[in-house]
């Protein structure tokens, strides 16, 4: 059992922190944010992820979960110290590391003692030592501590899963005591503990990230060769994801990757590169790719309707995957206001993402989590999140609900045979139309 503090109460410090309390230790989450704080306290989650409210209030209840604003307090009190801060894109697209930056000028004035500082946040190799510095810097002389880099690779919307069951943990420590303690919170996650230094942590990170980003705009490319030479993508990705050695995970052809993650890891990644001398020609086109897949749900939906002046959109899902809230660099934000621009209504569907949607589009669109009301008397659908209700629609009622039976799907979720018999004019993503 370790005391440990969680600086940073967002999807990764809030799911982390309550799995490492689920495994018997004493954490402390703290955030600056205080309504977010007041809420967990009153057992109101500031996100949604399945399951995670249940182990919060079990875990408070036993006391091995608290939350607190108090920072120098938490710190004081800990063993084992995680920053789970944000490292958002800058304006230039490197990682903004100005709140990691404060949280370890925080842990360097209240260390009172060995205490094991631990990056959890995805930062950009030579994090580690900025961390060590800042905190030499601001803690009393002589004082002793180590510096770990263990990155996180939870899913959003499989958080708690992903935390609970790890495929491997990642742990880089500038010592092998701080190692073993780090080592030993994994042991009721994974057997899969990979050894590094700090600096090649800190690199695993984005290039795990970087590798899936670049699987998705791989096959997004092969989508647009088939889309002209008459092929269906979601065959090749069935008949080249069963030979083991590429796997048949992210593989999915669509509207591209979205999320809190993708977008600005593969960015800050080009920028490590440009900084280190090398230029990442690769990790360009796959940002490329992305962009270019966004713009042809627009375009598709330009060529199947002629103008969209007049017209009305339903959109299908706010959220950039299904079972989370988080719209970050969601295919939504972009596609919506380009309809818009175009002449277009929109009315927009989601089951759990409204509330964050209308902080970025507010009034750009009118919202419902009711999905046939959405469809309702639009001139067409545009399908951009595969949340288990739009998989499942009743695509004969869909039928009738629509002003004409146009579909654009950016996540090739129907079947073509069905939609042909149906008598929609079903435009999906690397596939016959
Ligand atoms: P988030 O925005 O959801 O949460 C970050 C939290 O840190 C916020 O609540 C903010 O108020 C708090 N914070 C900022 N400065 C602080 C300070 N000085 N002291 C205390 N709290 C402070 O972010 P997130 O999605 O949890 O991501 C955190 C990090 O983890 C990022 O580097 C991200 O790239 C990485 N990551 C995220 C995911 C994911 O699925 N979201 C997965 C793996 C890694
Ligand atoms: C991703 C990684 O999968 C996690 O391992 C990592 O920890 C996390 O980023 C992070 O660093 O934050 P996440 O962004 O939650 O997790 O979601 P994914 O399931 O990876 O999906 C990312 C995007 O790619 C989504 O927009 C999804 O729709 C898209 N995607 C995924 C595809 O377009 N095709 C696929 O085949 C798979």
């Amino acid at each position: 059992m370790k005391k440990i503090a969680v600086i940073g109460t967002g999807y990764v410090g809030l799911v982390s922190g309550t799995c490492f309390a689920e495994a018997g230790n004493q954490v402390t989450c703290c955030d600056i944010n205080q309504s977010k704080i007041s809420s967990l306290l009153q057992g109101i989650m500031p996100i949604y992820e399945p399951g995670l409210k249940e182990l919060v209030q079990k875990n408070v209840e036993r006391e091995t979960l608290a939350f607190t604003t108090k920072i120098d307090e938490a710190v004081r009190a800990a063993e084992v110290v995680f920053i789970a801060v944000g490292t958002p894109m800058s304006a230039t697209g490197e990682a903004d590391l100005t709140y990691v930056k404060q949280a370890a000028e925080t842990i360097g004035s209240n260390l009172n003692g060995y205490k094991v500082i631990v990056t959890k946040s995805t930062v950009p190799v030579g994090t580690g030592k900025l961390v060590e510095s800042i905190i030499r810097k601001s803690a009393p002389k002589g004082q002793a501590f180590d510096i770990v880099s263990n990155p996180e690779f939870l899913r959003e919307g499989a958080a708690i899963k992903d935390s609970m069951n790890m495929e491997r943990a990642v742990i880089g420590a500038t010592s092998d005591k701080a190692y073993e303690i780090i080592a030993e919170l994994h042991i009721p996650f994974t057997s899969n503990i990979v050894k590094s230094s700090v600096e090649s942590a800190e690199l695993i990170k984005y290039a795990a990230n970087a590798f899936l980003a670049t699987k998705i705009s791989f096959i997004n490319d092969i989508a647009n060769i088939c889309e002209r030479v008459g092929a269906d993508v979601t065959k090749v990705s069935e008949g080249i994801g069963l030979d083991s050695r590429i796997g048949s995970k992210f593989l999915q052809a669509g509207v591209g990757f979205g999320g809190s993650c993708f977008p600005k890891d593969t960015s800050a990644l080009l920028h490590i590169a440009q900084d280190s001398g090398y230029d990442f020609n690769l990790i360009k086109a796959v940002m490329e790719t992305n962009e270019g897949q966004r713009a042809q749900v627009v375009e598709k939906i330009m060529a199947a309707l002629g103008s969209l002046k007049g017209k009305t959109i339903s959109v299908l899902g706010l959220a950039f995957k299904p079972d989370t809230d988080d719209v970050r660099f969601a295919p939504a934000l972009d596609i919506i206001p380009q309809l818009k621009t175009l002449g277009a209504q929109v009315k927009a569907f989601d089951p759990i993402a409204i509330g964050e949607a209308k902080k970025q589009l507010g009034n750009q669109c009118d919202y419902s989590d009711d999905l046939y009301e959405t469809i309702k008397h639009t001139d067409a659908c545009i399908v951009l999140t595969d949340w288990k209700e739009v998989k499942g629609l009743d695509l004969v009622k869909v039928k009738r609900l629509l002003k004409r039976p146009v579909i654009v799907d950016g996540r090739n979720l129907f079947d073509l045979d069905e939609m042909h018999d149906l008598g929609y004019t079903y435009i999906s993503m690397g596939r016959p139309a």
